[in-house]
């Protein structure tokens, strides 16, 4: 199944791009702008963009901050990678690192992150996949590490909506029950998780933390 949506998401990579700048127009750009502000992290600081595709989020993070000592864009589709490498190197970026693998079994040492993000790409994973990115995510992340999420809103226009819950649909029962309410499912991992909506209305942004452990102990 896993081999299947690879081939299915190596066939889109060609597509990828022209089709987002079809259908969000400059959109986007405002979107990352948005996402890439809200994520804090020290000078030198290590950075993951889970389902990176073609290297959207990565590269504008890599190009906002090129004091951030690494960004990671992982990907399970080397398609879509194919297409990154080039935009990062026509960027002049020195700070990016691609990489193909499944987001729910990370290649990384236990608290290698500073933060991790992950855009437009977590209502593609299938119930079991969303739970064990998160456990993969929390597990990489260093205590105080945060994770950014971001999705679609429903879409306003008739024909999107309809498009959209088609595509809510292959995420099988368990997974709408999470996209009706994606919060207890973070919270399963995280600490202090809050949504906000971006400024355009048409993307939610989920912040989740990694909390200190504390002198109990009960936290991770
Ligand atoms: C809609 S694209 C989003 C790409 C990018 N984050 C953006 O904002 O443009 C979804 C991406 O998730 C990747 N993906 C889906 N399931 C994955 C998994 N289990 N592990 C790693 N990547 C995955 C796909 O290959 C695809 O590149």
């Amino acid at each position: 199944m896993s081999f299947l949506r690879r081939l299915y998401y190596d066939a889109f990579s060609s597509f990828y791009d022209p089709f987002v700048r079809f259908h969000s127009k400059d959109k986007q750009e405002g979107l990352r702008g948005f996402l890439v502000a809200r994520v804090k992290v020290p000078e030198g600081g290590l950075v993951l963009d889970l389902c990176t595709g073609t290297g959207a989020v990565a590269l504008a993070f890599a190009k906002a901050r090129k004091d951030a000592s690494l960004v990671v864009g992982l990907d399970f589709s080397r398609g879509m990678l194919r297409r990154a490498k080039p935009k990062a190197l026509s960027l002049g970026l020195c700070n990016v690192a691609l990489v193909q693998a499944a987001a729910n079994a990370l290649p990384f040492k236990p608290e290698t992150f500073h933060a991790v993000t992950c855009s437009h790409a977590f209502y593609e994973l299938n119930a079991l996949e969303m739970a064990s990115m998160l456990k993969e995510a929390r597990r990489v992340l260093r205590p105080g590490g945060m994770l950014f999420v971001m999705e679609h809103e429903t879409p306003k226009k008739p024909i999107l909506r309809v498009l959209f819950a088609i595509r809510m649909l292959t995420v099988g029962l368990k997974g709408l029950h999470t996209l009706k309410d994606e919060l207890p499912c973070f919270s399963a991992s995280f600490e202090g998780v809050t949504k906000e909506t971006s400024p355009s209305g048409d993307s939610k942004l989920i912040i989740a933390t990694k909390q200190y452990k504390t002198h109990g102990g009960a936290l991770g």
